[in-house]
């Protein structure tokens, strides 16, 4: 297009060979940017992600590049973080993995994005922060959540004032990840090895952390049980390995104004629900089922009465007293939408809340949920600072 100036973001992608670096940072993130003709900037330059793809496995790699028609990638992170194209390092890799190479990436001065959790531990997590801060680099983590269609709906309704007074949140998350004997297992196996950062609380309460801050308030305390139902499991490999981390936790939150969550999480519970996570909000004037992609409401003026007579078969079919709330809007793949946020923070300092101490942030409310759990009481949540 004549006239429009066009510049290239060289973006070192670390674990591309894995599921989430693949399909939504790889293929529905980057490579869906630069197929829509790039990332329009506020100031008019047309960003082109140029992805450098970097992994363990170099078959796996080249069959990548190939695929995607990519002529940059390597096994070699240090020879990647030394490209003079290298704007951004990219984490994706199993969470083990993450600090080590983050500090790399910021001692060579690029900034950083990386999935969550960002760190194992809170101090580890405080300390990459740091780092990044003193190095003057720009910093964002992964919080995808935010921006599904069925959140974004019900952060409108509480913007919009909805609720009237907010009582209590209940989420529901979880499916059965099949335990990997007769049927393959979903997810792969260090998820269920708390030696190789599994486990689902360090998992999913990163997620719960900004997902209730974001859209409710502050979360102040934590109690959690944790549970390992399934004790052994089948890897990849087909060897039986016996499951160290917690594979179902059971949470309530006490957040700012009395809110009261409750977030169950589960990979061994069976689905009987109209989406994957859906989160119920009580609130004064009007209640919402919010999930992936949907939203439904009942406000106080239909709420029905239904009266408690067990000798009687359900006479009301409550889930048709429900309404659904319009798109109202376009919604884009979330991980794109979060990357396009922080391509503009990169390039023209757009703002990008969702830094190392937001990443921090879901590091400490996982660390004090199993703390909870191992010790079976409520824990204070206190604020971080750099
Ligand atoms: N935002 C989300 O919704 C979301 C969902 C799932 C996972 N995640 C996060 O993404 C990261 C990757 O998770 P995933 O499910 O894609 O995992 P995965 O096992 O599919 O991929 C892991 C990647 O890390 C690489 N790796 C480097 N060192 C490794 C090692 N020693 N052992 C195994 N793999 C190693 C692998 O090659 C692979 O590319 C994790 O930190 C996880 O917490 C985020």
């Amino acid at each position: 297009m004549a006239g429009v100036s066009e510049r290239s973001v060289g973006i070192v992608m670390n674990g591309v060979t894995g599921r989430m670096g693949y399909r939504q940072h790889l293929v529905r993130s980057i490579l869906a940017i630069r197929d829509q003709g790039g990332l329009p900037m506020p100031d008019g330059t047309v960003v082109r992600p140029e992805p450098i793809l970097v992994g363990r496995n170099e078959a796996k790699l080249a069959a990548i590049a190939k695929q995607h028609n990519l002529d940059s990638w390597t096994t070699d992170l240090d020879e990647a973080l030394a490209d003079a194209s290298a704007a951004i390092y990219f984490d994706a890799q199993v969470t083990s993995r993450r600090v080590e190479s983050v500090r790399k990436a910021v001692a060579a001065g690029l900034h950083v994005y990386t999935e969550k959790p960002i760190a194992e531990n809170t101090e580890a997590a405080l300390d990459l922060a740091r780092v990044a801060a003193a190095a003057g680099v720009k910093v964002g983590v992964v919080q995808d959540k935010l921006f599904l269609p069925g959140l974004l709906k019900l952060k409108r309704l509480v913007d919009g004032g909805f609720f009237g007074r907010i009582l209590s949140v209940r989420g529901e998350f979880g499916y059965w990840v099949f335990e990997g004997d007769w049927q393959e297992a979903q997810r792969p196996s260090w998820n269920y090895r708390a030696e190789d950062g599994g486990g689902i609380i360090v998992d999913m309460f990163c997620h719960w952390r900004y997902v209730l801050e974001d859209i409710f308030g502050p979360v102040r305390s934590v109690q959690a049980l944790a549970a390992t139902h399934v004790p052994e499991r089948v890897d990849e490999r087909g060897r039986q390995y016996r499951c160290t981390a917690d594979d179902a936790a059971y949470g309530i939150f006490e957040l700012d104004g009395g809110i009261v969550a409750q977030v169950n999480s589960s990979w061994t519970t069976r689905v009987f629900r109209d989406e994957l996570v859906e989160f119920q909000v009580d609130g004064t004037e009007g209640s919402a089922v919010a999930g992936l992609r949907r939203c439904r409401v009942q406000h106080r003026s239909v709420t029905p009465k239904p009266v408690w007579n067990p000798d009687l078969p359900a006479t009301e079919d409550f889930r048709a007293q429900w309404q659904e709330v319009p798109d109202n809007a376009e919604f884009d793949n979330g991980f794109k939408t979060q990357w396009e946020l922080f391509l503009k923070h990169v390039v023209c300092d757009e703002p990008f809340p969702w830094d190392f101490l937001a990443g921090a942030r879901g590091v400490q409310l996982a660390e004090l949920g199993l703390l909870s759990a191992r010790e079976g009481r409520r824990i204070a949540v206190g604020e971080l600072s750099l």
